[in-house]
């Protein structure tokens, strides 16, 4: 009888509102603690319902490999102008050299002087300069069919060796030398543009004077001579620069640069440098006439 009366009666209603009401309760407080609080971060936009799930139970629900989404890292060239790398350039032996470059001279001239207007000139170029393009086309950061499958016949010693020889021949490019900035009348005031880029640039659209790095300013490592290269040669550098066809320029000073000039002004510098080499026989016998 007594299970008719008291908390045991059978239709006491409130054991089953204490289980309704503590499962409501647990029902309320995981939304909240895995759905709704989980999602919020402090810095950065809410997370989906699957993350915030595991954030709330402290595990990670990133399960996607490491390596997955990277990009392919891009880098203009492997070259870079460590001690160790400019020992190695400075090692070249010019005698050991002449042997790598009788399989040049078809297309770069005996003696490094090319007789046609798209094949740079090499006598005279820097070896550093020598030394990096030749990697950059071995390594495929500088393409150019030919150029590539010579490059990757070539080890890093032949390489330094055929610049150091051809960093010695002589009647090609003039050499850039320390000349100084600004020269007398040569000022943003130049109407000439090719003179004007050469010593001045054009700071109102940052670009700063090619005779900085290219001379007769100063040379920056790398940089090659212009002094005396073929006018094609150099404005198809300049547009291959601009339009992003030639990337192994280092911090992409060249394709910066070169993105910002226009055509004419492009055509006018080439002719500027180009034209170095019509002083060349007074200043051999300038040399001449020193020794
Ligand atoms: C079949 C013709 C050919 C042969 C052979 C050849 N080159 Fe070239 N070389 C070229 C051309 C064309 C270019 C310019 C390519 C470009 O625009 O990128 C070039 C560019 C270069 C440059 C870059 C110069 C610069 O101012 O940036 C170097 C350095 C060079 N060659 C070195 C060599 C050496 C060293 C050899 C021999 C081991 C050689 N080449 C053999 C055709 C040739
Ligand atoms: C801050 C230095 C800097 C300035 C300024 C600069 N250059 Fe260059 N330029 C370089 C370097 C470094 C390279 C070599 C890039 C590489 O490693 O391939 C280069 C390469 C070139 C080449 C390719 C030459 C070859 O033999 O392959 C041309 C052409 C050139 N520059 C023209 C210009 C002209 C024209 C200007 C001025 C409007 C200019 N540069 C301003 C640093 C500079």
């Amino acid at each position: 009888m007594a299970r008719d009366q008291g908390p045991f009666k059978l239709t006491n209603p409130w054991p089953k509102i204490g289980w309704w009401s503590a499962a409501a309760l647990l029902a309320v407080s995981s939304i909240l603690g895995f759905l709704v609080l989980a999602r919020v971060q402090q810095n950065g936009p809410d997370l989906g319902t699957w993350d915030a799930i595991c954030r709330a139970l402290g595990i990670t629900s990133d399960s996607a490999p490491a390596f997955a989404a990277q990009p392919p890292l891009r880098t203009p060239t492997r070259i870079a102008w460590t001690p160790q790398t400019l020992a190695q350039v400075a090692a070249g032996d010019a005698n050991a050299g002449a042997f790598v470059a009788l399989n040049c001279g078809a297309c770069h001239g005996e003696d490094g002087v090319s007789k046609s207007s798209l094949i740079p000139t090499l006598a005279g170029l820097d070896r550093t300069v020598i030394f990096k393009q030749l990697d950059d086309y071995r390594s495929g950061k500088r393409l150019w069919g030919v150029m590539s499958a010579i490059a990757t016949a070539l080890s890093a010693e032949d390489s330094a060796n055929v610049a150091a020889w051809f960093a010695s021949r002589t009647g090609g490019l003039l050499p850039v030398r320390n000349e100084g900035l600004p020269e007398n009348g040569r000022s943003l005031r130049q109407t000439d543009p090719a003179l004007r880029l050469v010593f001045a640039g054009e700071p109102t659209r940052g670009i700063p004077p090619c005779g900085a790095c290219h001379g007769p300013g100063d040379q920056k490592l790398g940089a090659p001579s212009l002094n005396g290269q073929h006018a094609s040669y150099i404005q198809r550098q300049l547009t291959a620069f601009a339009q992003g066809a030639r990337q192994n320029d280092i911090n992409a000073q060249m394709r910066t640069i070169a993105a910002k000039l226009t055509s004419e002004e492009i055509q006018a510098v080439a002719a500027y440098y180009a034209a170095k080499r019509e002083q060349r026989p007074q200043e051999s016998g300038a040399k001449a006439a020193q020794k």
